[in-house]
């Protein structure tokens, strides 16, 4: 009886669908979103998987070699379902990776039909239109990130409470290690004025916390209303002015740009949230020097004591990478000490990888794998320590969280903390995207338990 219920007619009309993959960092993450935002005019809708989607998108990250060579075994895969799939699919390669060797996808891969480099994103739609032509060749080498943003001027979508918002990109710090400063460019910022459009939009659409992006985000210095260069913490009290939005938060930082102003809105700016990544990489002043940190480990102490004299109660996260070439017994003991005297609340920290065209790659005295190895462990067992014990010390404690999102079972909802932990409460499902106190009852080693305090009107 209803056998047509759906016409072909209607069927054929159906959205396109598009899948992006990311990986690698907030940044691309950002990107991602805002991808998806310049090609949903063109009628294509998100889709969960690859295997139904008519457009897909690998985000790439080029920072370390296993991430970069992660993109060509999914590439082998897309290949095989691209060549399954009736009407075919589009595939494109967008990220750090893309703009690091575009040739070299093109060449290894030849199911991919467009290379995309970061700052390029807002010419998606024309090179979809021309994909047969763009095959081949190298799009968005020139860094441009005012066209970049300018052009990505469009409503963005999404129904989160919180959101990740670009307000610099770029790196002229080439720490030796790092293949940033070649992927993503110099460094630039957006100015105040788009900013806070585009926050304002977010704030709109019902976005509580917004974290500020950048790879070095408090160097920061975009156009202000009155036409010189703004700092962060200038742009900070600026966004805290804005109805709704009542958490602000930014990564990632270096040591060397954390200004007075930034340390003191600490103390004084309560939508700043006591959260700061502060990457370090080593406590050895010899490895900070081979690093091209330009700092060292007195001034990174120096520095967290300002920050801890501004804000008591502030948790500090940060980056750390071991067997850096040269890297002795001796220094990793000077990392392994101060991460001691630091205390952090949470971090990252990865074995050196050589990069191509960095100079530490080429540098004598590459240290062995298995070296690198345990000293990796040792120092994510430290880490992993001073996170259980930061999140146990919450127990008794009454935060304000920020509910995010349902909980597995039943009316659990998930929150953050003003330290960026993850909190789980029972009945709480009602109360997304709403500020609520909660009485935390226990620390595990990623998130924290806790109930409502009273009920919540
Ligand atoms: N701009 C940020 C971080 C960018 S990359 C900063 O200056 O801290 C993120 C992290 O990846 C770095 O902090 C570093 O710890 C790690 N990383 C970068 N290059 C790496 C490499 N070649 N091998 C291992 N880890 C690396
Ligand atoms: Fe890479 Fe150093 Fe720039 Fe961070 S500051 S992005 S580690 S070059
Ligand atoms: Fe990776 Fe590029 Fe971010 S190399 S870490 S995706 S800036």
């Amino acid at each position: 009886m209803t056998e047509t219920l759906v016409p072909p007619k209607v069927r054929q009309a159906a959205p396109k669908r598009l899948f992006i993959k990311t990986y690698g960092c907030q940044m691309n993450v950002y990107d991602s979103e805002r991808m998806a935002d310049v090609l949903r005019p063109l009628g294509y809708a998100p889709t969960d998987t690859a295997e139904d989607a008519d457009f897909v998108i690998l985000n790439t990250c080029h920072i370390r070699e296993k991430a970069a060579e992660k993109v060509y075994s999914e590439l082998g895969k897309l290949r095989v379902l691209k060549e399954g799939r009736e009407g075919g699919m589009t595939i494109a390669v967008a990220g750090c990776v893309a703009q690091a060797e575009g040739e070299e996808i093109m060449r290894r891969q030849p199911a991919v039909d467009l290379v995309v480099g970061p700052q390029a994103y807002h010419q998606l739609p024309e090179l979809l239109t021309r994909t047969a032509r763009a095959r081949g060749e190298r799009i968005g080498a020139d860094f441009a990130p005012n066209e970049k943003f300018d052009a990505l001027q469009v409503p963005r979508g999404g129904d989160g409470v919180t959101a990740f918002l670009t307000v610099q990109e770029g790196c002229d710090k080439f720490c030796t290690f790092c293949v940033v400063p070649y992927t993503r460019g110099a460094e630039w910022s957006r100015p105040v004025a788009d900013v806070l459009t585009e926050a304002r939009e977010l704030a709109a659409r019902g976005v509580r916390e917004v974290t500020l992006l950048g790879q070095n985000v408090n160097a920061y210095d975009g156009e202000g209303p009155d036409g010189k260069p703004s700092t962060l913490a200038r742009l900070a009290y600026a966004l805290a002015e804005i109805p709704g939005l009542d958490r602000i938060r930014y990564t990632t930082s270096h040591p060397n740009d954390m200004s007075d102003d930034l340390i003191a809105a600490h103390g004084e700016l309560d939508a700043l949230m006591p959260y700061l990544h502060l990457p370090v990489q080593s406590g050895s002043d010899r490895i900070l020097r081979l690093m091209n940190r330009k700092h060292g480990r007195q001034k990174y102490f120096d520095l967290i004591d300002r920050i801890r004299a501004a804000r008591p109660d502030m948790a500090l996260s940060g980056d750390f990478i071991v067997g850096f070439p040269g890297e002795t017994d001796a220094d990793f003991e000077a990392t392994m000490d101060l991460v001691r005297r630091v205390n952090y609340a949470s971090a990252f920290s990865f074995m050196y990888s050589p990069r191509p065209g960095t100079p530490a790659a080429t540098m004598a005295a590459q240290v062995p794998d298995d070296v690198s190895r345990a000293r990796l462990h040792a120092l994510q067992a430290l880490l992993t320590e001073q996170q259980v014990a930061f999140n146990a010390a919450q127990a008794g404690r009454t935060l304000p969280v920020l509910f995010e999102r349902k909980g597995r079972h039943g009316a659990q909802a998930i929150g953050r903390s003003p330290y960026l932990q993850s909190v789980h409460v029972e009945d709480a499902d009602h109360l997304i995207g709403r500020i609520v106190p909660v009485e935390i009852e226990r620390g595990q080693q990623n998130s924290l338990t806790g109930r409502l305090q009273q009920k919540a009107a």
